[in-house]
């Protein structure tokens, strides 16, 4: 076997990219990370990952054996046999989908890909973006008429944070372009994943990964809007939902938050509802619930208010857990932040703690010693010790529903 059909470029190394480029090398495979980030880049070739999943020890021993390389120069890809896109796919100020980072990792590679090379795409994005914007712009960037480049989609389902499902034992959709890419992609994702599931279409799994999310999306919507329902109505919707969850089929359980955020959930349906407009539909549902989640962070700000007793002129409130999600030290499209400028806003002056977050959004955190009104628990971050806030006599609102042995805590 030549050293490029051994080998994998896999482009941006961030959640999703690096995570993957270990599992190849952990079955065999040569990868080439490319990462365009000059300060990912550094901590990678210094052998430190960015990623909680990924421990450094593995982005070591493969820099050390040679089995893994870190570049920041896109003419790499020729080198290799796969090239998967893990770039970003976030929204814009509007909340449209923006493909600018995308169109820039497909414009640049192009000119660069060898003929027979497969090109994959895990970035979520809207169905038909592998063959009406990846597969032309392919197509008039590559280096000669002549290039031949197959193309497929498999959307990437990783969990940061999650220590059960991971790239092995999470089954992976595989769509091509054409039969002959999605046998080439299929290969390729049997060496990884104990399970690939081959789709008709590439369409078909793009469409399925917005499905997954825009599933998460309505039904914490659902479980948030029960949540303000049942509050007026002094109806403990936590005890419905334990109730609710003893129907051994048909229900799953959700619990209420104050919102959605990381870079997947707030964002994925957006695509679909974009994708629906475009098509001259409206995807109705989505839109209500993020609407819905989006008004949480507020909701959550009048709950604080409820436990400060007075004007809140001179109060302090601490936000406890800042992430997204719990076990994460990632901040992005945090609902916390909502939270946070709605308190302020009202009056309050706000400080933040979160064991896993050593700066959020340039301002540092406080420790649990400082002096407040309330507390609120944004995100039950392990290692977050939230007795001794409670054992301080200081009013508590629990936005995760997990505290609730403690005194002086009142749940959403
Ligand atoms: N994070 C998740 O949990 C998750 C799960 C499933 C799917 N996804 C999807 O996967 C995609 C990637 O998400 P992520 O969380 O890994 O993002 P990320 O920001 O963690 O990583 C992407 C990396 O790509 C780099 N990059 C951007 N343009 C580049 C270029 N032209 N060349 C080289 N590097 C480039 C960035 O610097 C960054 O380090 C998105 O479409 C996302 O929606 C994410």
């Amino acid at each position: 076997m030549s050293q490029r059909s051994k080998t994998v470029a896999i482009i941006g190394q961030g959640y999703v990219g690096l995570p993957l480029a270990m599992a190849a090398i952990a079955v065999g495979w040569k990868v080439i990370g490319v990462e365009n980030s000059p300060s990912k880049h550094e901590d990678i070739s210094a052998g430190e990952s960015p990623v909680e999943d990924v421990p450094s020890a593995d982005i070591q021993s493969g820099l050390a054996n040679g089995t893994y390389r870190i570049s920041n120069s896109v003419a790499d890809v020729k080198e290799a046999s796969i090239v998967v896109i893990c770039v970003p796919t976030p929204l814009d100020d509007d909340r449209q989908p923006d493909l600018s980072i995308l169109k820039k990792a497909v414009t640049d590679i192009a000119p660069h890909l060898a003929s027979g090379t497969l090109v994959i795409n895990e970035s979520t994005s809207y169905p038909g973006t592998l063959r009406d914007f990846i597969a032309p712009l392919i197509e008039q960037r590559k280096s000669t008429p002549e290039v031949e480049v197959h193309l497929a989609v498999a959307p990437e389902r990783v969990n940061p944070g999650d220590v059960k499902y991971h790239q092995k034992n999470t089954p992976r959709l595989v769509g091509g372009i054409d039969e002959h890419s999605t046998r080439l992609a299929v290969d390729f994702y049997s060496t990884i994943c104990d399970e690939v599931v081959e789709v008709s279409a590439p369409e078909i799994a793009e469409t399925a990964k917005l499905l997954e999310n825009t599933f998460r999306l309505v039904n914490i919507a659902l479980v948030n809007q029960l949540t303000q329902l049942c509050a007026v109505q002094k109806i403990n919707v936590h005890e419905v939902i334990e109730a609710a969850a003893t129907k051994p089929y048909g229900f799953m359980k959700f619990t209420p938050s104050v919102g959605v955020g990381g870079h997947c959930i707030p964002v994925d349906p957006m695509y679909l509802s974009w994708w629906a407009e475009r098509n001259g539909d409206k995807a109705s549902i989505i839109d209500r619930s993020d609407e819905i989640n989006l008004g949480m962070p507020l909701y959550v700000a009048s709950r604080v208010s409820e436990l400060v007793s007075g004007a809140a002129s001179g109060k302090r409130v601490l936000i406890l857990g800042v992430a997204y999600k719990p076990g994460v030290k990632d901040v992005r499209e945090t609902p916390v932040t909502a939270l946070r400028d709605d308190l302020i806003a009202r009056g309050y002056e706000v400080a933040w703690h979160d064991p896993l977050v050593a700066d959020w959004e340039g301002l540092a955190p406080v420790d649990l010693s400082w002096e407040c009104d309330v507390a609120v628990v944004a995100t039950a971050q392990p290692g977050m010790r939230v007795e001794e806030i409670a054992a301080r006599g200081i009013p508590i609102l629990d936005c995760t529903g997990i505290f609730k042995e403690l005194a002086n805590v009142v749940r959403l």
